[in-house]
């Protein structure tokens, strides 16, 4: 990357500052189908990581030494991405996703990162946000054990509705296509945006189980599942229909048919065995006051998510049932410089 000395970035006591901020992400259809090529739909949420750089004597993050092995993350991205060469920083990262909860908050750090970096580098650039969000993907599949779909970098990216899939996704428009060797062979992605209709009058309220769950791990039981079981395709192509038929009722605005279609897809995300007793009594609090409910990421633990008219009560519905719950408009803007 050519780097221009900037001059438009605030200064604080002489030291150069930038902060980005990235959002979070929930995936409405298609996790863990998507790594497979099937089609998934996410949006962005109100909520995300903000990461503040200070140029100054020694790198610290946090107010403790920065020592690059315990953040392979960041220090990819500043290393091997960005060949970042210039006076240390003094990183801070304040977030507010639950972590390891399918929320795509190491994606929205990548992202938050990625712009700052971006932005300290060159403070005349635009963000370049496929850039961002393809450095996020590497950084995602490293993670995963080569096992990531670009969807969470992607959406924490561009923001608003974002549909990746193995292929063109008619009533969408094509942003850029992205690839990666899996353990399974090569996966291509085309990701996608999609417009969704301003009078959508309906809130996403997640609720976070509380039990931690790393996606690596779980991309991988499934992998071992439908390896073990290859009939378990079967739920993945279920799920690529319920997602097809949940993106054409959210662009029509038939909130009660994408709710409908949140449901079906928990059952067949229960049947690769990817939810929990956690999960599904949060989902099931939540039923008689949403639209519709389901498990959101990964599973295994982390969040479920409601999409309702009524988000108070169902945050009340979620915390009743010993959940945490955190409400979100749909589609919130992607990243950018704070
Ligand atoms: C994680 O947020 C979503 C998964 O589909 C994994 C991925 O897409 O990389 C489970």
């Amino acid at each position: 990357m050519i780097c221009i000395p900037n001059a438009n970035l605030p200064v604080v006591l002489g030291l150069t500052m930038v902060k980005a901020f990235a959002p979070g992400k929930c995936i409405l259809f298609g996790e863990h189908a998507v790594v497979y090529g099937h089609p998934a739909v996410a949006v962005a949420i109100d909520s995300g990581v903000e990461v503040e750089l200070i140029e100054s004597d020694a790198w610290t993050i946090e107010g403790m030494p920065f020592q690059s092995e315990k953040h392979p993350h960041l220090s990819h991205i500043l290393e091997d991405v960005f060949n970042y060469d210039g006076k240390p920083l003094e990183i801070s990262i304040n977030s507010d996703l639950f972590s390891a909860a399918g929320l795509g908050s190491s994606a929205a750090l990548s992202n938050a990162m990625g712009a700052a970096v971006q932005k300290l580098l060159d403070s005349d650039c635009e963000l370049d946000v496929i850039e961002l969000a393809k450095i996020g993907h590497a950084a995602e599949a490293k993670a995963q054990l080569g096992r990531a779909s670009p969807t969470d970098t992607a959406t924490s990216a561009m923001g608003g509705c974002i549909v990746v899939s193995g292929q063109k996704v008619s009533g969408t428009r094509h942003v850029f296509d992205s690839s990666l060797v899996t353990p399974e062979g090569m996966r291509k992605w085309s990701i996608c945006e999609v417009e969704l209709p301003d009078n959508l009058d309906a809130w996403l309220v997640l609720g976070f189980t509380g039990i931690g769950s790393p996606t690596g791990d779980m991309v991988a039981g499934v992998a071992k599942l439908l390896n073990d079981d290859p009939s378990k395709h079967k739920e993945m192509d279920a799920i690529s229909k319920i997602t097809y038929a949940g993106l054409a009722a959210l662009g029509a605005g038939n909130l009660e048919a994408v709710g409908m279609a949140m449901n079906t897809c928990h059952e067949k995300l229960q049947l690769l065995e990817v939810s929990s007793r956690e999960l599904d009594a949060l989902v099931e609090a939540v039923l008689p006051h949403s639209l519709g409910a389901k498990l959101t990421g990964a599973g295994g633990g982390g969040c479920m998510v409601a999409l309702t008219e009524q988000p108070q009560r169902v945050a009340e519905a979620i915390e009743v049932a010993g959940g945490t719950p955190l409400i979100s408009r749909l589609g919130a803007k992607g990243v950018r410089i704070v």
